[in-house]
Parts: C-alpha cells; sequence; structure tokens
C-alpha cells in the first residue's frame, strides 16, 4: 500500500489514524526560485509538481480530501505577468491531468469565486467538475481565487435571502445549516493543515472549517516539499492529543474533580 517514494519514517506512521481531510498552503514557490537566480514562474511550474506528487501520495495512502490554496482573493495584488502566468498553468495542467485523474477516480472540485477567472479556464474547470463528480476514491479540491471571509459573507447573504423567502427562519439556523451555505459543504473538516515555508498564518483560508484543525508549520519552500516531508507532518499530526475541547488525554483521572 505504502507507494515506492516511502522513507525510513512511514515505518512509524500509524496507517489507521491517517487524517481523513488534509489542507495546504503552498508557499514558498517564489522565494525558492529566487534563491537559485530563476524567475518566481519558475517556481510556481515546480510546485505544481510537486502538488502531483502530494496527490499521488494522498491517493496511495487512501487519504479522502486534500484541498490545496493555489490563489487567494489577495493574490490578485501580484504583477499581472504572474497572476497572467498562474491562470495559465491552471489550465494547462488541468487540461494535462484531467483524464488521467479521471481513470484513477479522483474528484476534482474547486473554491472560490470563480466567475472572474478566464473564460477558458472556467471551462476546463466547468468540465474537471463535471466528468469527475461521481468518482470515489479522492475528492481534491483547488481553492482558486478564494478567500474566507468573502465566502462566509456571501453565506449569510444567501441565508439571509432564504429567511426573506421564508425558506429559512432563524431559529432553525444553526453551526450544521450554516455551513451547508459554504462552497465545503459536501466535504468534511480538514483535519491537518500543513502550510510551507516558514509563515506562520492562516492567511484567509478556511476559517470557519479549521476550527479544530491540527496546524503544520514547516520552514520548506513548497516546490522542496517532498513525500519524506508530508509523512514527517502526518507523523507530527499523530503525535497531536485532538480533544475537541473535551479532557480526554489530560490525565485528570475520570472520578476526580477539576475543583
Ligand atoms: C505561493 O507562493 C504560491 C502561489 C500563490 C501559487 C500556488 C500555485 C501552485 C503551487 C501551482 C499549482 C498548480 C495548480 C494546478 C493548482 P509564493 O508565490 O507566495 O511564494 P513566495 O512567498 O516565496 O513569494
Amino acid at each position: 500500500m505504502i507507494p515506492s517514494l516511502s522513507p525510513n519514517i512511514s515505518h512509524n506512521l500509524d496507517f489507521n489514524s491517517l487524517p481523513h481531510h488534509v489542507a495546504v498552503i503552498m508557499d514558498g514557490n517564489g522565494r525558492w526560485a529566487t534563491q537559485q537566480g530563476l524567475p518566481r514562474i519558475t517556481g510556481h511550474r515546480q510546485g505544481a509538481k510537486t502538488l502531483k506528487n502530494l496527490l499521488r501520495c494522498c491517493y496511495d495512502l487512501g487519504i479522502g480530501e486534500l484541498t490545496a490554496y493555489a490563489f487567494s482573493t489577495e493574490n490578485w495584488r501580484r504583477p499581472s505577468e504572474e497572476i497572467n502566468f498562474l491562470m495559465l498553468l491552471f489550465e494547462q495542467l488541468l487540461k494535462q491531468e484531467l483524464e488521467q485523474l479521471h481513470r484513477e477516480s479522483i474528484r476534482i472540485s474547486f473554491i472560490g469565486d470563480l466567475s472572474i477567472l478566464p473564460s477558458s479556464l472556467q471551462q476546463i474547470m466547468a468540465l474537471s467538475r463535471e466528468k469527475t463528480q461521481k468518482n470515489q476514491a479522492l475528492h481534491f479540491r483547488l481553492a482558486i481565487n478564494y478567500g474566507s471571509r468573502q465566502e462566509i459573507v456571501h453565506a449569510c447573504r444567501q441565508i439571509v435571502q432564504q429567511v426573506h423567502q421564508g425558506n429559512l427562519t432563524l431559529e432553525t439556523l444553526d453551526e450544521a445549516v450554516f455551513q451547508q451555505y459554504l462552497s465545503t459543504s459536501e466535504g468534511s473538516d480538514p483535519d491537518l493543515l500543513i502550510r510551507t515555508s516558514g509563515e506562520m498564518r492562516l492567511s484567509n483560508y478556511l476559517l470557519w472549517q479549521m476550527a479544530y484543525t491540527e496546524i503544520y508549520f514547516t520552514d520548506v519552500f513548497w516546490p522542496d516539499f517532498s513525500p519524506s516531508h508530508f509523512y514527517e507532518a502526518l507523523w507530527h499530526y499523530q503525535q497531536r492529543n485532538r480533544r475537541f475541547g473535551r479532557l480526554v488525554g489530560t490525565h485528570l483521572p475520570e472520578n476526580r474533580s477539576l475543583f
């Protein structure tokens, strides 16, 4: 079951308690390239290879969902050449990989405001989503022109509309109902978030969904993030004690009061 890329650390992993949903912030492409005297776009191209490798790893391990932050609502502040390059890269990769991903029963979907993306990109995105929507092996979600605050405001607008139309009442609105209006409504919340390049922030990514996500930061730049780095992140995840607010694992005897 373990892919041939499997490094030593895989021996220490418990393959029965892997995260179901992994989210990634693929940071450091530009710095990786600059460090080597290469143009920033080379970093993005290399970053795309890293993403493909990670997808392969998740698939081989039986991880259920992978959500990757490819372009944020704030990334429009970059130079137009870089933005245009990224849009072309997304389109090229989807065209190139769609058949193979479909053959492996990988479901592809997108979150974010796609309406302002180039129309040729929107077309291949729509095709990828439709063609793979019944696939069961792994749900691969790409966040493009995604911003969590925007997503939450959008959900609120839809909810208010539903209330106005009499389809929803304030009394029935709870967390479970609210999350149905988010773009991730069909999936589960991420169990593990990995952010590369040493930055330690969420950058407007899945803020609602990550209320109880375990976060793993690494200094490695995204283009260098290899399967062994991924196994290391999984190992760290497995050392965490996920309590979800409970006292389990705090070594307090069950019959003893805190006070
Ligand atoms: C952040 O690094 C990376 C991005 C904004 C782009 C991520 C895109 C890819 C990895 C290509 C993936 C391809 C597909 C099909 C989704 P940065 O540019 O902010 O790096 P820096 O912080 O070093 O400048």
